[in-house]
């Protein structure tokens, strides 16, 4: 069973409709790291979107770990979506009001398992070196440390998916190595798989697997040019 199908999707905008995703066909194994590039307004974040439930298809299915995510009503898809899939975004979202810790520990806390996490999160402040920020808001935190401490928060319920949008898109290279380090790091220890939008050929490189997209269009797949897909 793969961890991410899409079957012929189409999503389109509007009215006359703009189709941002032309039918797109695509499967994932699990354990993949996936990069995903093309230019802007090619349908990047939009694929994104609808394949991790965050937005509605036009047409099309998609499947994460064998079941139809759109066809869930909205309150088991926020329960599957909350205890399978993390989400970093490139504005990382963390609570103002809150500490480096607590914002880690708020997925846990929709599932009351807070107590029974921190031990986790403290763990991964550690490896992604912000345990000194334990106990910082935000706006006392630089750029970087803020972005992997929203990893950490995906993390915090051993998602098996991991979406990732422009995850080093407002840091500097040093910054955003360390955040691709941490991504490959995950995939390789914990086996999650990743989603993962950059604009750097860089860093898409460092993925197992890169798609191309041209205009709501896969061009480019290297798992095909390795002949390991049909
Ligand atoms: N909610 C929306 N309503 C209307 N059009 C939208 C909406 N979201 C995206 N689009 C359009 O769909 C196209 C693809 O957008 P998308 O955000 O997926 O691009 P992208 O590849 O992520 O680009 P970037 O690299 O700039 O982030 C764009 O033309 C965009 O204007
Ligand atoms: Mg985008």
């Amino acid at each position: 069973m793969y961890a991410i199908e899409c079957r012929d999707i189409v999503k389109s905008f509007g009215e006359p409709p703009l189709v941002v995703l032309k039918s797109i066909s695509l499967s994932i194994e699990k354990g993949d790291f996936v990069g995903i590039t093309g230019r802007s307004g090619s349908g990047k974040s939009t694929l994104l979107y609808v394949t991790s439930g965050l937005d509605e298809l036009t047409s099309g299915e998609v499947l994460l770990s064998g079941k139809n995510i759109h066809e869930f009503e909205s309150k088991e898809l926020h329960l599957f979506r909350n205890r399978k899939m993390g989400f970093v975004f490139q504005f990382h979202y963390l609570l103002p009001e809150l500490t480096a810790l607590e914002n880690i520990l708020i997925p846990a806390r929709k599932f009351k398992e807070e107590k029974k996490r921190t031990k986790y999160a403290l763990e991964l402040m550690e490896e992604f070196d912000v345990i000194h920020c334990r106990d910082k808001i935000p706006s006392k935190m630089s750029g970087g440390e803020m972005q992997r401490t929203a990893i950490a928060r995906a993390l915090i319920m051993d998602p098996e998916l991991l979406f990732a949008d422009e995850p080093t898109g407002n840091l500097d290279s040093e910054n955003g190595t360390k955040v691709m380090d941490i991504l490959k790091e995950v995939n390789r220890r914990i086996g999650t798989t990743i989603l993962m939008v950059t604009h750097e050929p860089d860093f898409a490189a460092m993925a197992k697997r890169q798609i191309h997209l041209t205009d709501g269009r896969i061009d480019k797949d290297s798992s095909i040019s390795r002949g390991k897909r049909k």
